[in-house]
């Protein structure tokens, strides 16, 4: 289990594997060990002391596997978790998400921002800072998507039942805003469906932000690994059902 000197990378399930992409694509000589810890999915649903304990228990699973530094590629994690784990491992690099306003804003249509994440995410102080910091030029319209990230969880993401949902959560909004924010790391894996419920405009997620980051901190620790080695990635998770790596690595496959 794990690998020394890994960077660790954790989420509630599989949509941080949208994440990791972005960081074996910057970092590709990196070891990277993905936890889903999917038998607890989803995280955006429980209360903040349970996602607390939950986040805590991941960063010490890898932590314990060697790892020299921490993603939390999770939004829901990061808004309850990062600033506690932080204090707690003063001298431990960890990187957090956060729903990606910043660069929505800075789009050159701006006036109605729709942001999607979960009912946590969107209800605590982090995201309402960050909605005053970079919205004050837009209407911010914070989209609670409950039953999406388990719905997500489960793959087969062209069935009909995705779509319906998503036409509930969302589909109010078609031709009324000029972006979309993905505050969830499992929504880019159905950006495109996303898409064709709320219409063709720019789509912005945390992922490369995130990867720069990662890249800075580690560089600045001295911690960047010799770019002449060969990186790795290896997924481990909390759910023990046959098929469930292969889940994993087939999410890690996809565009998006
Ligand atoms: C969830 O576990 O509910 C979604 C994870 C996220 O917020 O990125």
């Amino acid at each position: 289990m794990g690998k020394e000197g890994c960077v660790g990378v954790f989420d509630s399930g599989v949509g941080g594997i949208s994440v990791l992409r972005s960081m074996v694509a910057a970092l590709p000589h990196e070891d990277f060990v993905f936890f889903g810890d999917s038998a607890n999915a989803p995280y955006g649903e429980k209360s903040t002391d349970e996602v607390l304990r939950l986040s805590r228990a991941n960063v010490e699973r890898l932590l314990a596997g060697g790892a020299k530094a921490i993603v939390i590629a999770c939004n829901t994690a990061t808004s309850v978790a990062a600033a506690r784990l932080r204090s707690d491992y003063p001298d431990l690099p960890i990187v957090g998400l956060e729903p990606a306003l910043k660069p929505a804003t800075l789009a050159p249509k701006h006036d109605r921002i729709l942001v999607m994440a979960t009912p946590i995410t969107l209800k605590l102080d982090k995201f309402h800072k960050l909605a005053q910091e970079w919205g004050s030029d837009s209407t911010v319209i914070p989209a609670p998507c409950p039953g999406l990230a388990a719905r997500i969880e489960q793959g087969n993401l062209d069935a009909p039942d995705l779509t319906e949902l998503l036409q509930r959560l969302v589909g109010q909004y078609r031709g009324k805003v000029d972006s979309v924010v993905l505050g969830c790391t499992h929504y880019p894996f159905v950006r495109r469906q996303i898409r064709s419920v709320v219409g063709d405009v720019p789509f912005f997620d945390g992922a490369e932000g995130t990867a720069r980051r990662l890249q800075s901190l580690l560089a600045k620790a001295d911690l960047l690994k010799p770019e002449d080695e060969p990186g790795s990635v290896t997924f481990e998770t909390s759910l023990r059902k046959p098929g469930e790596l292969d889940l994993y690595q087939w999410f890690f496959n996809q565009e998006c």
